[in-house]
């Protein structure tokens, strides 16, 4: 067998199935930029190759952010402050012209470049701490020039950094100014123009959209689902974060990726999911920012079989997050996850809600050799420590990746 790199010396957790799934004292063969061994290392098969010793290590997949709107400009720490020392809630903060709408506008002023080189600097520091793979929503442009520029910015990430980028058009995230008490009419010009502009121009891997009481109906959100059906492009959505809508139902009907944040989804949401085979995509981020009090209903996803992803929202507004891994500290202490389920939830499933399980995801033999080798004993440790940096090496596509 020849092959081009050997990784050895290390543990592997390779997620197969969405469980730790451990290999002791594991090598790893790498051929180009995909998993050709696996295994024992004892059993290692003979073959030349450069072989790297990780003295130890534990090996995970390259972890994947699932849900991002990484790419904007501007903060909104001043929201920040409001919500803590007036009391003010993000729907009130919304009604008065912050929120989303104060990103748009920022995001509107700024050019590709700058929006460009701040995406850059987020997506790297989420890099550093294990991401081989990112979603990056638009949604703060809200017109054909704002949604291009943030889908551009988001192809151009993956051209930058050692990373695979799924881009997601979410002009279906708030209303934008000029389109005031005529949310249909806008509904209407994103499905006839905005949407089939960008996807004839390649820039949309899937079609999002805010199912709120503050956003958009779930009758608005399915012509929308069915524009975006007639383009061949799929679903996902921000269902039931805020309220109960309809949302996940809706999702489910569509066959969705994800449905996302689900706190207050109940049963018959569940259900709904598991027989569609959408993802649950849990956002502990937004919920902890927010205060929120009302759970994801956890217990009923674990007993329908709906894979549990977990991801950072990374967004100046509810979720201002540089780590995933840090998610998997929160998922686990918020929602009650175990972190092997945490850990499956930024690996196999977060795969799945990027419909990429069948390349990324877990460390099997055909998959891209995406891993990342962690200064850790155990693999629970990922879900333990909050913040620093464990990852002792990570490697993309077959090669090692060097920060900058
Ligand atoms: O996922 N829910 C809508 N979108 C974001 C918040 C975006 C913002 O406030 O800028 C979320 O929580
Ligand atoms: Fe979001």
């Amino acid at each position: 067998m020849t092959y081009t790199r050997c990784w050895y010396h290390c543990h592997a957790a390779t997620m197969k199935g969405g469980h730790y799934s451990v290999i002791e004292d594991a090598a790893i063969v790498v051929r180009g930029e995909r998993i050709a061994w696996i295994g024992p290392r004892e059993a290692l098969p003979p073959g030349a190759a450069e072989a790297v010793d990780l003295g130890g290590a534990w090996v995970t997949p390259g972890l994947i952010d699932c849900h991002t709107h990484l790419a904007f400009a501007g903060e909104r720490s001043a929201e920040f402050e409001l919500r803590l020392l007036e009391g003010a809630s993000y729907a009130e903060i919304a009604a008065h012209g912050g929120g989303i709408a104060s990103t748009v506008r920022a995001t509107r002023a700024a050019s590709e470049e700058q929006l460009l080189d701040s995406a850059l600097r987020r997506a790297r520091q989420l890099l550093r701490d294990g991401v081989t793979c990112l979603e990056v929503k638009s949604g703060y442009g809200l017109d054909l020039p704002g949604e291009r520029k943030l889908l551009r910015v988001a192809r151009q990430l993956a051209g930058r950094l050692p990373l695979t980028v799924r881009a997601t058009c979410l002009a279906a995230h708030a209303l934008p100014p000029e389109y005031a008490g005529r949310a249909d009419d806008y509904i209407a010009h994103v499905c006839d123009e905005l949407l089939p502009a960008l996807a004839e121009e390649g820039l949309v891997d899937a079609v999002d959209a805010y199912c709120e009481h503050l956003a958009f109906s779930p009758a608005q959100v399915e012509r929308l689902f069915r524009a975006a059906s007639a383009l061949r492009l799929p679903v996902k959505l921000h269902a039931e974060q805020l309220s109960a809508q309809g949302g996940a139902q809706l999702a489910a009907r569509y066959r969705a990726l994800s449905a996302d944040h689900l706190e207050y989804a109940g049963e018959a949401d569940v259900a709904a999911l598991a027989a569609a085979g959408t993802v649950a995509v849990l956002l502990p981020a937004a919920f902890y920012l927010l205060r929120e009090r009302q759970l994801p209903p956890v217990e009923a996803l674990r007993r329908h079989g709906v894979p549990m992803a977990v991801a950072s929202d990374l967004n100046p507004g509810t979720a201002p997050v540089l780590s995933l891994r840090l998610m998997l500290a929160m998922a686990c202490t918020s929602f009650g996850l175990t972190p092997e389920e945490a850990l499956a939830g930024v690996t196999l499933h977060a795969a799945r809600a990027l419909g990429l399980v069948d390349s990324h995801g877990s460390l099997e033999v055909g998959k891209y050799a995406d891993f990342v080798a962690w200064d850790i004993h155990r693999p629970a440790e990922l879900a333990y420590w909050l913040g620093g940096e464990l990852p002792r090496q990570v490697v993309f596509h077959g090669l090692e990746v060097t920060h900058g």
